[in-house]
Order: structure tokens, then C-alpha cells, then sequence
């Protein structure tokens, strides 16, 4: 099975995330990069009202082909309650090429349970497993079970 972990991360939470499933799994990363400067107070605020707004936003161009691969995982952080606008830019311009796909997000506390769907409305297919993180057990290491889980369930779905 050819995997790839597609993810977006602002300061690193979700990148921690992508590359510990990636190396579970044996996946391909492709690091969705945003051309916009999301750093700092103004940066925040700035991505916040996009994620609100559902804007897209200029990502940088992929190194990978998503269309190589059996199962497409995107990573993103909850922002607003939403997807966030880069992670949203790769799945608009790259949907037709998935087939399977997984998701997961990281977050303060909540905003999966609206993001998920989201996605799953954008890409028009529904996700084979997802998995949402609170940062704080990301930042304290302790996420390693729930990846395990999530890497099986990957591991099980049929191709
Ligand atoms: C603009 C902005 C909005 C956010 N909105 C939410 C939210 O609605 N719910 C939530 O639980 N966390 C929210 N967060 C927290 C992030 O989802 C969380 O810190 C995440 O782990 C950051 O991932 P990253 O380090 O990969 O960028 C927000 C963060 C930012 C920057």
C-alpha cells in the first residue's frame, strides 16, 4: 500500500504528529507550505479569520504526486473550529487525485467534530480512520498510544 501523509503545521504541532505516523507506517510526507506569513500576533488573527471565512489561501506547489498513492492522510490544526485555510487550499486543489484517504488534526480542545466533516464534504469521500489530538498531549509526548491505534487501523484497511 502506498501511503502518504499530507499535513499543514503552523508551529510544529501537527508536523510532530505527521512524522510520527509516517514513520509507523512507512508513508511518504508532503509538508503543505503557505505562502502567506501566519507568524506573530497579526498572523494569528489573520489565520483565524480565514479558517472562519473558509478561504483559501497560495500554497506553495507539492513535491508529491497524491494520484501515486492508494491512501492520501492529511494532517491540519483546528483553527476557528475549521480546517485550516492551507490545508483546506491542498485538499480543494487536490481532491481528484485521492482515493482513500485518513485524517487528523491537532487542537486545543475542540473543533474536529466540525472540521471532519468538513473535509469529508470537500473531497467527497469519507475517511477510512481519523484522529484528533489535544497539542498539550502532543507537546508532553503523550500521543504515541494513539497513534499505535490509528496506524493499525491503517494497517487493516483493505486495498
Ligand atoms: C488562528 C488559530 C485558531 C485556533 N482555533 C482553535 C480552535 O478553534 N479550537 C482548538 O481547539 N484549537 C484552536 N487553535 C489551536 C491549534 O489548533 C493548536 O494549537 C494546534 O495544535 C496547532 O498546530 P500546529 O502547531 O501544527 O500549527 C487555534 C490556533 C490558531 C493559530
Amino acid at each position: 500500500m502506498r501511503t502518504i501523509v499530507a499535513f499543514y503545521s503552523r508551529t510544529g504541532t501537527t508536523k510532530k504528529v505527521a512524522e510520527a505516523i509516517a514513520e509507523k507506517i512507512g508513508a511518504d510526507i508532503e509538508e503543505i507550505k503557505d505562502t502567506v506569513v501566519r507568524s506573530g500576533a497579526m498572523g494569528y488573527l489573520r489565520s483565524g479569520r480565514d479558517a472562519m471565512k473558509k478561504r483559501l489561501t497560495k500554497i506553495e506547489p507539492v513535491k508529491l504526486a497524491a494520484d501515486h498513492y492508494d491512501l492520501v492522510i492529511i494532517g491540519t490544526p483546528i483553527w476557528g473550529w475549521n480546517i485550516s485555510s492551507p490545508a483546506r487550499a491542498y485538499i480543494t486543489e487536490q481532491k481528484d487525485k485521492f482515493k482513500k484517504v485518513a485524517f487528523f488534526c491537532t487542537m486545543g480542545g475542540s473543533g474536529d467534530k466540525r472540521a471532519f466533516p468538513e473535509m469529508e464534504k470537500i473531497i467527497g469521500r469519507k475517511p477510512e480512520v481519523t484522529l484528533a489530538l489535544r497539542t498539550t498531549d502532543v507537546v508532553k509526548e503523550n500521543f504515541s498510544d494513539k497513534v499505535e491505534k490509528f496506524a493499525e487501523k491503517i494497517k487493516g484497511i483493505d486495498l
